[in-house]
């Protein structure tokens, strides 16, 4: 049985290549609102997909919350075998700056055994090859163990349509599971197989800050009214020490820790800082004074801006003091800090730090606490295994710096843990301009996924 699944995978390579690019051509931003009808039709193509393959069930489920729509499907026929969650998300990041792609963000293609496409290792490509490794149990004979599929479309831009759905008991019964499998993470360097153990949490939030009502001539003006684009400057730059790394809320750090175990796991993942450097395109690293760079990463918290905004941004000169301007600021958690409590803290610094010429709103976007599996579950046991056997290697532990905020609900509300598999190399440019996802991480990443179905039917 396992060695026809596998043939048919090995056989339907080509077959699975274009089906990944049909499904990388659909511009599913769910970050922006011109896009909810390509979300749409990016949800539709993988029920459609499921449909195809014999996944029964299948439903595209609208969230309250009026996002893209979740899909839902299962094949529940493996009697007494364990029932595996499965879960990916089919929206992708916005592609801006759209100059720098060497090639359009969706017209797919391969180059040097990559498939270059916004959306191709975050996570079209990943779920995508989870689907193939049902396709091919389902089309060679019988999947080993239970299956459902929870997908969702606006993980990129905070999740809040599979939070309402989970947070919801009445739809506990159709995501009853023994544990999750997620495919949506990375290897820590190529060659070394990876199951991430522990995701920091996030705090998204957006500042504005306004001073006079309306634009001023900066001749006219300048110098005797305050400008709300020096002010948001000052008040950035308060957020966080230049020479220390540390993030300046106060109370930021309150409830963490970090113990010499901590320290201890980490250092045996014996990241090589050089060409962890070298794959983010940098020589010189920066960050918390006292921590490694994977312990910064991995086990700490930190407070990053990914946008700002306000005045004249044309060519040539304007000579203007703009009445507004913002900031995008995020945070990332981890155990021991809560979103709500972080929000309060820097709303308060930020009411202190702010100019009385100035008025500050800050607004919350998203929020998910860190989340920490325990590694000695069995399924991650034989998520190890597999990974072996395939990669010729044994696997690591990792903590990963990103954050995949379901895992954190499905403990929560249905009590099962996630195991992250996730095939993505450090760099696939997630997020960026010219995002790939190497072409032997999904067919092996796909070959795994087949092997641990099987696996877990015998553990
Ligand atoms: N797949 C990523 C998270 C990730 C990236 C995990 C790299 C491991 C390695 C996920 O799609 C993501 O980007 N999540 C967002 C969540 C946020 C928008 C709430 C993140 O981490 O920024
Ligand atoms: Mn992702
Ligand atoms: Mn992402």
């Amino acid at each position: 049985m396992l060695d026809s699944a596998l043939s048919y995978a090995k056989e339907n390579e080509d077959k699975a290549l274009e089906e990944l690019f049909e499904f990388l051509k659909i511009s599913s931003i769910s970050a922006k609102p011109e896009h909810a009808s390509d979300c749409r039709q990016a949800g539709e193509w993988v029920a459609e997909k499921l449909k195809t393959i014999g996944v029964e069930n299948v439903e595209l489920v609208e969230v309250e919350t009026g996002g893209p729509p979740l899909v839902l499907g299962d094949w529940l026929h493996a009697g007494d075998a364990p029932t595996v969650l499965i879960y990916g998300h089919y929206d992708v990041q916005p592609v801006e700056p759209l100059e720098l792609w060497e090639t359009p963000p969706f017209e797919p293609n391969v180059r040097d055994g990559k498939v270059y496409a916004r959306g191709t290792a975050d996570d079209k490509g990943q779920l995508f090859l989870i689907i193939r490794a049902v396709e091919s149990w389902l089309k060679s004979g019988k999947p080993p163990v239970n299956i459902r599929f929870l997908i969702e479309g606006e993980e990129e831009s905070g999740g809040k349509g599979i939070h309402a759905f989970l947070k919801d008991p009445a739809n506990h019964p159709r995501c009853k599971a023994d544990f999750a499998l997620i495919a949506d993470s990375s290897f820590v360097s190529e060659g070394k197989p990876t199951i991430t153990t522990a995701l920091r949490g996030i705090l998204y939030t957006e500042l504005r800050v306004t001073g006079p009502g309306h634009d001023l001539h900066s001749g006219v003006a300048g110098g005797a009214v305050m400008n709300p684009l020096n002010a948001l400057s000052w008040i950035l730059a308060k957020l966080v020490d230049e020479k220390t790394g540390k993030v300046l809320i106060p109370g930021f750090y309150d409830g963490i820790q970090f113990t010499e175990q901590d320290r201890k796991e980490i250092s045996e993942l014996g990241l090589d800082e050089k060409s962890w450097l070298k794959s983010m395109g940098t020589k010189k690293d920066w960050g918390e004074e006292g921590f490694s760079i994977a312990e910064r990463t991995g086990a700490r918290p930190t407070l990053d801006i990914n946008g700002i905004w306000g005045g004249f941004q044309g060519k040539g000169a304007k000579t203007v003091i703009a009445s507004t301007a913002g900031a995008k600021v995020s945070m990332r958690l981890v155990p021991g800090q809560e979103p709500g409590d972080v929000f309060q803290k820097l709303e308060a610094y930020l009411k202190e730090i702010t100019p009385e010429q100035i008025t500050l709103e800050v607004r919350r976007l998203a929020g998910s606490k860190a989340i920490q599996i325990p590694s000695d579950l069995s399924e991650i046991k034989t998520a190890s295994a597999v990974l072996e056997e395939v990669f010729g290697k044994k696997a690591v532990f990792e903590r990963c710096g990103g954050s995949v905020p379901v895992g954190g609900d499905f403990k929560e509300y249905l009590g099962i843990n996630t195991v992250y598999m996730g095939f993505g190399l450090p760099d696939d440019r997630v997020h960026s301009p010219n995002e790939s996802f190497s072409l032997s991480q999904f067919h092996k990443g796909c070959q795994c996924v087949i092997r641990y179905l099987d696996a877990l039917s015998s553990a």
